[in-house]
């Protein structure tokens, strides 16, 4: 029997190249037994997702098992995760000997509950089968959908499997991630926002399971959560006065990197703050390190730009005005918007993970160049992602090898002193050669003056 990872798909969800574990954006629901194998791990919520393959036994992801505790439950049999159903508790749990959390090799575990499921329409166990290159299949799993919290609904969506050629091909490297031939590749149709399985879903091809969802790469943007500034240098503080962290409280994650413009309102990616609920975040300003100081901000209105296209990331801007006032400091100042010019010097800054995904809260920088868009275009050909660009646009370029990456999505561009630019898109993957693209703050100013 082989059994492979589902690995990744390819499409917009919620980083800029780097590996996530996650969900499914952009499913459709399903129907009541139509992933009669599909369980779901609650703790309070939902967590991971798994395949029943006998009477007994589960099929996950090894990365899902730490979370598993005594109050873990699984449940079958029922399309929407709260209602409906029976749940069983957990026996014994146990992961892939070789399973290296490091790297996601052998990303697989076992559950076993106690007592037995009791089959019917909708419980089934799930075969195993090895997908042909290029077949059609469908992850499955509870993803979150349009914003960030998690529908009620069991979704799926249609991948190809890829080979692993082709896949190595259009990842490159996902160091420290390993990609190897005991994992599966698949990619979500382009354009439709599709991202990930839940960890630990099945990957079905030609009705047999084929993956467990393990990670997911995707080389779009949209609304980040992870981590961005690759390689780049810690930030001491006050350095950055004028960055701000857009975070997510309930994850304790930076969400999106924003920009003090002036003592109300700062200015972000509209793809941050598109489909988000502006309760479900907070600004904070004033520290270089999310897990300490800084002042907390809620958010009292958002403006997202009126042609904004979540498509190609034109117009991609977007005013957050924040109750009460910034209070101005050594590490608060309100950034001065500035023009940029071909091959000018610039610093991207921003909160991001470095080695490890899950990791710091530190605010991070690294160099780059302004690209003509000549140069740009020219760099940016064999992208994964290659759309027109406008005006409204810079391009910056860290180089090849030497670790930077792009900023988060909304992450501050700043050039001899000024603010020039929103962390948007990257082309591809990080620190491969390809270009990443910022708003040009300079060229929305009369319309960003009608708000502040
Ligand atoms: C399990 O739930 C009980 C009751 O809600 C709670 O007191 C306990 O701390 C939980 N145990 C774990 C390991 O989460
Ligand atoms: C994973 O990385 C950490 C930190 O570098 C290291 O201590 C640990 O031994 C590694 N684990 C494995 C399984 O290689
Ligand atoms: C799979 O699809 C790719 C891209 O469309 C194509 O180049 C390749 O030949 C296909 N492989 C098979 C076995 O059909
Ligand atoms: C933000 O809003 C929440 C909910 O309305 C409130 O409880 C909290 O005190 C507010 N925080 C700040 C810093 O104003
Ligand atoms: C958004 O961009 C896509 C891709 O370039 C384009 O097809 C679509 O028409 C644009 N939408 C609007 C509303 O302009
Ligand atoms: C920018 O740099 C490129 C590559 O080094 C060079 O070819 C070009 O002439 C420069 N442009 C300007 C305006 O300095």
């Amino acid at each position: 029997m082989e059994l492979h990872l589902l690995i990744v798909s390819l499409m917009v969800c919620s980083t800029l190249g780097v590996p996530t574990r996650g969900r499914i954006f952009g499913g459709d629901p399903a129907s009541p037994g139509q992933f009669p194998y599909i369980v779901a791990l609650n703790n309070v919520d939902q967590f991971c997702d798994g395949s029943i393959i006998n009477k007994n036994w589960i099929l996950t992801a090894a990365h899902c098992l730490p979370d598993i505790t005594s109050n873990t439950s699984v449940l079958v049999g029922t399309n929407i995760e709260h209602s409906g159903g029976t749940t069983y508790s957990i026996s014994k749990a146990i992961a892939h000997e070789d399973y290296d959390s490091n790297t996601t090799q052998n990303d697989l575990g076992l559950i076993q509950i106690d007592g037995e499921f009791e089959f019917s329409d909708t419980v089934q166990a799930i075969e195993f089968g090895d997908p042909e290159e290029n077949a059609s299949c469908v992850a499955v799993g509870w993803g979150a959908t349009e914003h960030v919290s998690f529908p009620e609904e069991l979704q799926f969506v249609e991948l190809r499997a890829l080979s692993l050629e082709e896949c190595q091909e259009r990842v490159g490297d996902l160091d420290p991630f390993y990609l190897g031939p005991e994992q599966v590749c698949a990619l979500g149709p382009e354009g439709k926002g599709v991202c990930f399985g839940d960890s630990g879903g099945p990957l079905v091809c030609g009705g047999k399971l084929a993956g467990v969802v393990s990670y997911s790469v995707s080389v779009l943007p949209a609304v980040t959560h992870n981590v961005r500034v690759i390689g780049g240098n810690t930030a001491q503080p006050g350095q950055f006065p004028f960055a701000v962290s857009i975070m997510m409280p309930s994850f304790g994650q930076n969400w999106c990197g924003g920009t003090i413009i002036s003592k109300n309102s700062i200015l972000t990616a509209a793809q941050c703050m598109n489909n988000l609920f502006p309760e479900d975040v907070v600004v904070v300003a004033g520290t270089v390190d999310l897990r300490t100081g800084g002042t907390v901000y809620n958010i009292s209105q958002v403006t997202i730009h009126p042609t904004f296209n979540e498509t190609n990331l034109i117009d991609d801007i977007a005013v957050v005005k924040v109750d009460g006032e910034f209070e101005i400091s050594e590490s608060v100042q309100i950034a001065e918007i500035g023009e940029v010019l071909d091959n000018d010097t610039c610093t991207v800054s921003g909160w991001g993970a470095t080695e490890n995904i899950n990791a710091p809260a530190s605010l991070m920088f690294a160099n780059l160049r302004a690209l003509s868009v000549e140069e740009c275009d020219k760099l940016a050909e064999d992208g994964v992602f290659d759309v027109e660009r406008g005006p409204g646009q810079v391009c910056g370029f860290g180089g090849r090898g030497n670790g930077v990456c792009y900023g988060d999505a909304g992450d501050s561009l700043t050039s001899k002193g000024k603010f020039v630019g929103i962390a948007s898109y990257a082309v591809a993957q990080c620190a491969v050669g390809w270009p990443d693209i910022y708003t040009r703050v300079a060229y929305y100013k009369d319309w960003i003056n009608t708000i502040i």
